[in-house]
């Protein structure tokens, strides 16, 4: 993860973008750079591996004056962290871009490029955008047309910003993915990964919506959606506290986190993934032999729960692990038996779980080896650990968990792809395979986040029922149980998820067409035993509704009472990952379309520090 800044200043704007680069350190600070138009129009950059003091040291050395510029603090993801590697990228001096993200497809981009007589100066994946937009803009096109061009081309989940040569009043910015936000003073108008970067200039804000991109001049801004079409964005007042507690674009913190899920999912892959490498790299020492290992012990509650289940079918198909797990209510009092070189994992966004804390505890005491996955680094659960594992998900302050929930999934991927090749059960090639389709789930989440209308009329259609049945097989199975969760919390609308296989063991008694049956049906190894369950449920008469690509609704044959399409490429291991956004998005909106309090259900808290 990286910062993003853009300024369109009155006067020399380098101070301004280092100070707003500043606050946006936390996002990532090995390396930092700006650019400005210097002298009548001319692309300058002045960039310096390590900490931002060394970009200012150099600015200090060489003033740079321009009224205009951009400005990026880097957390390398391809490439390591030297001044070459560091942003804003150039080509051909047409164009400086600073980006926060994953292209996915730079490789394919750089090959087609490189053909073309393009040469590359770093190991970036951002690089490949500069180079693009340079092409289209030698090829005759206005900055605007040459940036909505490349945008077209790019995979991935990004924010970006572009300063072009002799342009003295332009930048422009787009997100997909991950979060951009405007802002405007009486002095200037800015662009920044957050309110937080923009809050000691800018007195009103806007957010780009998924999808959109940004022209933006001393005297406004133009904004555009995905399809390139002219579209408004509600400009708020920044207020100083607002940036603390924002809600951004969505009516609630939920919808917001929600739709972050592209961002911290990639952040957090991000952060335990080689990306130039295509391989897993953990940021800590397990300090146990992984192939002595004897058994793999998971506990957690509620949701964190539910991604220990999907965890468990991971380990043990990529690292042949067996694997126990039980809610931690459950599991502290059994008194289990533990093995000797266990490795006990507790997952909890909070890290505050009284239950989860007591069974860490309790692990502890036989010897288990103690890794933790957490959301508060310096929560309880994590400093009881020997070892922790954090997700990047940033503050969740809704209630009901969704961002933290799919970051923990994506750390659980890549701590079972990383045990699975050190016990030599999977080859370097059969990781990168992996590791190619793990990174590919936050554009495929931003993608299933654009879909989001089709799922107002389902919602519709569930808030009518008192029982609701989510079915799935295996991670689906935990997602449909997960699924339910998040229906029940929010609307009180009472839900159970089943292993679709279970279901002719007794809940098909239940069917009829009062309770609807949402079917979670990714086209994986699975799709033909659910699509027979899913026609069980139709040769009943049942209400059913279908979460699942084209190719499952074909497969089903059946007649649906709702569909939510999901694109056919999300058929990996790890489509739970991005499953998980529809799920989350049809409870939402059941809940809101029933006026319910989504951010604060009645009887919940955030943090369960009472057994
Ligand atoms: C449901 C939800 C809860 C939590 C559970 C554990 O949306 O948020 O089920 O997952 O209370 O909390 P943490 O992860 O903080 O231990």
């Amino acid at each position: 993860m990286c910062g993003i800044v853009g300024i369109l200043g009155k006067g020399p704007v380098a101070g301004q973008l280092v100070e707003a680069l500043k606050r946006l350190e936390y996002r990532g600070y090995d390396s930092a750079g700006v650019a400005t138009l210097e002298g009548g129009g001319r692309l300058t950059r002045l960039r310096a591996s390590g900490k931002l003091k060394n970009l200012e040291e150099k600015l200090a050395a060489t003033p740079l004056a321009g009224a205009i510029g951009i400005g990026h603090t880097r957390w390398a993801t391809h490439g390591k962290p030297t001044e070459n590697n560091a942003h804003p990228h150039a080509a051909a001096d047409r164009v400086a871009v600073v980006h926060n993200g994953i292209i996915e497809n730079f490789r394919e981009l750089r090959e087609e490029l490189t053909g073309r007589g393009h040469k590359f100066a770093s190991e970036t994946d951002s690089e490949v955008v500069a180079h693009l937009v340079a092409e289209r803009l030698a090829a005759g096109d206005a900055p605007e047309a040459a940036v909505a061009a490349a945008l077209k081309r790019l995979k991935g989940a990004f924010a970006l910003a572009f300063l072009f040569d002799d342009q003295p009043d332009l930048l422009i910015g787009a997100r997909r993915g991950s979060p951009l936000a405007v802002g405007w003073s009486v002095d200037g108008a800015y662009l920044g990964s957050d309110a937080l970067a923009l809050a000691p200039f800018a007195t009103s804000i806007a957010y780009l919506d998924e999808g959109d991109w940004v022209a933006l001049r001393r005297d406004g801004a133009q904004f555009f959606d995905a399809a390139d079409m002219p579209v408004e964005r509600r400009r708020l007042p920044l207020t100083p506290g607002s940036f603390l507690v924002d809600k951004g674009n969505y009516r609630h913190f939920m919808a917001k986190e929600i739709h972050e899920q592209p961002e911290v999912v990639g952040r957090t892959l991000a952060h335990y993934l080689d990306l130039a490498e295509g391989v897993v790299r953990l940021p800590f020492e397990l300090n146990i032999d992984p192939k002595s290992l004897s058994r793999v012990t998971i506990s957690a509650c509620g949701t964190a729960f539910y991604a220990g289940l999907v965890a468990r079918y991971w380990l043990e198909r990529f690292a042949r692990l067996s694997v126990e797990i039980d809610i931690a209510s459950e599991f502290r009092y059994r008194d289990p038996p533990l093995p000797d070189n266990g490795l006990m994992i507790v997952v909890s966004q909070s890290g505050e779980t009284a239950d989860t804390l007591a069974a860490l505890r309790y692990a502890k005491e036989h010897g288990q080896h103690i890794l933790s996955i957490v959301n508060v680094e310096t929560s309880t659960i994590a400093r009881e650990s020997d070892t922790v594992a954090k997700t990047l998900a940033g503050p969740e302050i809704g209630v009901a968990s969704t961002k933290a929930f799919t970051c923990q999934l994506a750390v659980f991927a890549c701590l079972a792809l990383a045990l699975g090749r050190a016990r030599g059960v999977l080859t370097k090639e059969r990781e990168q395979e992996l590791v190619a389709e793990l990174v590919a789930a936050p554009g495929q989440m931003a993608e299933a986040l654009s879909r989001e209308a089709q799922i107002e009329p389902v919602a519709r259609d569930v808030a009518r029922a008192s029982s609701v049945l989510y079915l799935g097989r295996g991670p689906s199975f935990p997602l449909a149980m997960e699924g339910a969760l998040k229906l029940k919390e929010l609307s009180y609308i009472h839900a159970e998820g089943y292993a679709a296989g279970e279901l002719k063991h007794g809940p098909i008694a239940l069917i009829d067409y009062a309770m609807p049956v949402i079917v979670l049906a990714p086209p994986d190894a699975s799709l033909e035993k659910t699509v027979s369950n899913l026609q069980e449920v139709a040769a009943r008469g049942g209400h059913l509704i279908l979460i699942g690509s084209p190719r499952a609704r074909d497969a089903a044959a059946a007649e649906l009472a709702g569909y939510i399409e999901m694109a056919e490429s999300v058929a990996g291991p790890f489509a739970a990952l991005v499953y998980a956004v529809p799920a989350q998005l049809l409870a939402y909106h059941v809940a809101t379309f029933m006026g319910k309090d989504v951010d604060q259900p009645r009887n919940l808290a955030k943090s369960v520090t009472v057994e």
